[in-house]
């Protein structure tokens, strides 16, 4: 049977992440975006540990993914240092804000402070994976390191979900204003 002429463009190469005349990725930019994003992560798990009960399961967790980001954002640090890319200079609003959002939702209770972690991953995940997508060819050692650091963002919001997050307190608008929050910071910290 002869193929449907969706069947053939179907099997047509993807277009490549960039071709001649497209503009190349501003990897200062996404260096900036990327260490700031793990240094609010590390931040939102200062707050919540500052609230919950050390002994508690939901304290253990968290303590295990904030290791994991103070590693990506260890690593962000190293990749800025060697290629001169400044730090974003919103930074001292990330450490401040960060926290406080770790430290509410975890006030709330601690499946609100897992729908936190759940909310955060899942717009991080979008990121890291438009970034991915934008390198394509371009710069295999940072895409290396994005590519892990996503694999672990999963983990987390998988782990998250485990612990209950969909059992806090009005999930839905819960977890869409935190992702809008985690969205207005990564474009400002893109540009700024
Ligand atoms: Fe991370
Ligand atoms: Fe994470």
């Amino acid at each position: 049977m002869a193929d449907s002429p969706q069947a053939l463009t179907n099997t047509l190469p993807e277009r490549p992440s960039w071709r001649p005349g497209d503009r190349r990725t501003d990897r200062a930019s996404m260096l900036r975006v990327d260490q700031a994003g793990e240094y609010g992560a590390t931040r939102i798990y200062a707050g919540q540990l500052a609230v919950l009960r050390g002994s508690s399961p939901a304290a253990h967790l968290v303590t295990h993914m904030a290791s994991q980001e103070e590693r990506h954002l260890a690593r962000f640090n190293q990749l800025m240092a060697e290629r001169r890319v400044r730090p974003t200079l919103l930074q001292p609003l990330w450490h401040v804000g960060g926290f406080a959002m770790g430290a509410v939702t975890a006030l709330i209770s601690e499946s609100a402070a897992m729908a936190c972690t759940d909310a955060v991953e899942t717009e991080i995940d979008k990121h890291y994976a438009e970034q991915l997508e934008h390198l394509g060819e371009e710069d295999p050692e940072l895409a290396a390191d994005i590519r892990q650091f996503q694999a672990e963002e999963l983990e987390h919001r998988d782990i998250a979900r485990e612990a209950g997050a969909l059992d806090a307190p009005a999930y839905p608008v819960l977890t869409a204003a935190i992702r809008g929050i985690c969205k207005v910071a990564i474009g400002l910290s893109k540009k700024v």
